[in-house]
């Protein structure tokens, strides 16, 4: 049995998208379980960057399986553009690539909700909370209804009705089309996943987004409105718990995120630019500057908590390279008292102190390591305090965009 997940353990935008493109090659079927195109996943193969947005970034590989699972919103038009992206670009998709019946859909009207409503939040303004507000309403459109003209008929006019906004006989029109164009990749998901798990095949779950932005577990209302977290690789494609093998969470070694929300370690202007700079810390979705900040260690100990990660990959180490000190931190301290847990209550992660321990930088350029013990001795030190405060075993550390750029501790 080898099926392995793979999560975001911050605000997103971990480096998810390298980790996953270096474990899928040893991977048969690599699969998306939640989110839709707000999230964003960057790729380097050579000197081509792809951003992948909704395709599991395992196409890149030849021959790989991708499997787009019922828990995803699919925007049906970006879901085109990015196959025929992909087919410009020489990536093979016909025969490689499975949408789930049972995703849910997202119509205009979602995006248009999104913009007005999602301000507050700083959504990527792309459907996802207003899609999945119909699904749990019960009122949602599947991607299998878009094959049943009948059937999206009246869905659709049922959503549409009293609205004088949107033009039905347009939409419907258009998704009819989307559907035809995408009904040969449509599939049961579960029944191929569960399948292949009794053949054997090795499955790779790549979740988007990150523990902090998961409707339950982050820090919620600033938050994405799927479970970005390990349990939502089971309900969004049907596999069952029993199966997962490993757990592995993305964690860079600070921390971004985008959009608002609380951000207690978040750096003072200079250093953000400093760090924003070096690491290329801008959106892969919206091209949004992300904000950037310490190491927080009680967000990624509560990320081993409720992913129950086996071990996590460390990424972006040499965007420190430069720093001459570095921070880590270990509570927060609020109305005299001090947390050394991750707070659900968001007063706490706005007004709260952070409590750092400070670690001397290495100053030196680890983008060309390429074994753990070749890291400088105080890199080592930082990661093996990482590993220790969070309580999880470093698997493999990232030290730029490439493929090569990355090893293995075993
Ligand atoms: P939504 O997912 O578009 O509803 O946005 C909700 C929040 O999640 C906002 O703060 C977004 O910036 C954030 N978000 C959504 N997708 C991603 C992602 O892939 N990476 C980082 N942040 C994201």
């Amino acid at each position: 049995m080898s099926c392995t997940i793979v999560v975001g353990a911050q605000w997103g935008d971990e480096g998810k998208g390298k980790i996953i493109d270096i474990l899928a090659q040893d991977i048969d079927i690599i699969v998306r379980y939640q989110g839709g195109n707000n999230a964003g996943h960057t790729v380097v193969v050579g000197d081509r960057e792809f951003i992948l947005h909704l395709v599991p970034s395992g196409i890149l590989h030849k021959g790989k399986l991708c499997v787009i699972g019922n828990g995803l919103v699919i925007d049906p038009l970006a879901l085109l553009n990015e196959i025929s992206m992909l087919r410009k670009k020489g990536i093979k998709v016909d025969g490689n690539l499975l949408i789930s019946q049972a995703a849910h859909v997202i119509f205009p009207y979602h995006k248009i909700i999104d913009k007005r409503r999602g301000a507050k939040i700083g959504t990527t303004g792309r459907g996802i909370g207003p899609c999945y507000v119909d699904k749990m309403a019960r009122c949602g459109i599947r991607m299998i209804d878009l094959v049943n003209r009948d059937l999206l008929k009246r869905k659709l006019k049922a959503n549409l009705e009293d609205s004088v906004e949107f033009d039905f006989e347009k939409i419907y029109r258009m998704y009819l089309n989307y559907g035809r164009r995408l009904k040969g990749y449509l599939a049961d998901v579960s029944l191929v996943l569960n399948r292949a798990i009794d053949k054997n095949k090795k499955i790779l779950f790549e979740g988007a987004q990150g523990t902090l932005l998961d409707i339950d577990h982050g820090t919620y209302p600033y938050v994405t409105s799927s479970s970005a977290t390990a349990g939502g690789a089971l309900t969004g494609t049907g596999v069952g718990p029993t199966k997962i093998s490993k757990v592995i969470g993305v964690v860079k070694a600070y921390t971004t995120r985008v959009g608002e929300g609380p951000f207690p370690t978040e750096f003072n202007k200079s250093l953000m630019e400093k760090i924003r700079c070096k690491g290329k810390e801008f959106g892969a979705t919206t091209g949004r500057p992300r904000r950037c900040g310490w190491f927080d260690a009680l967000i990624v100990r509560h990320a081993v908590g409720v992913n129950g990660l086996t071990e996590v990959a460390v990424t972006k180490l040499d965007v420190l390279d430069e720093m001459k000190d570095i921070k880590i931190c270990i509570g927060y301290k609020y109305k005299g008292k001090i947390y050394e847990d991750f707070p659900a209550d968001i007063d706490v992660l706005y007004n709260g102190k952070p409590l750092y321990e400070e670690h001397k930088g290495w100053l030196q350029d680890t983008g060309s390591v390429t074994r753990y013990r070749d890291l400088p001795k105080k890199a080592r030190a930082y990661l093996e305090r990482l590993a220790e405060i969070t309580k999880v075993k470093i698997g493999m550390v990232s030290v730029g965009s490439k493929r090569n750029q990355a090893f293995r501790i075993s």
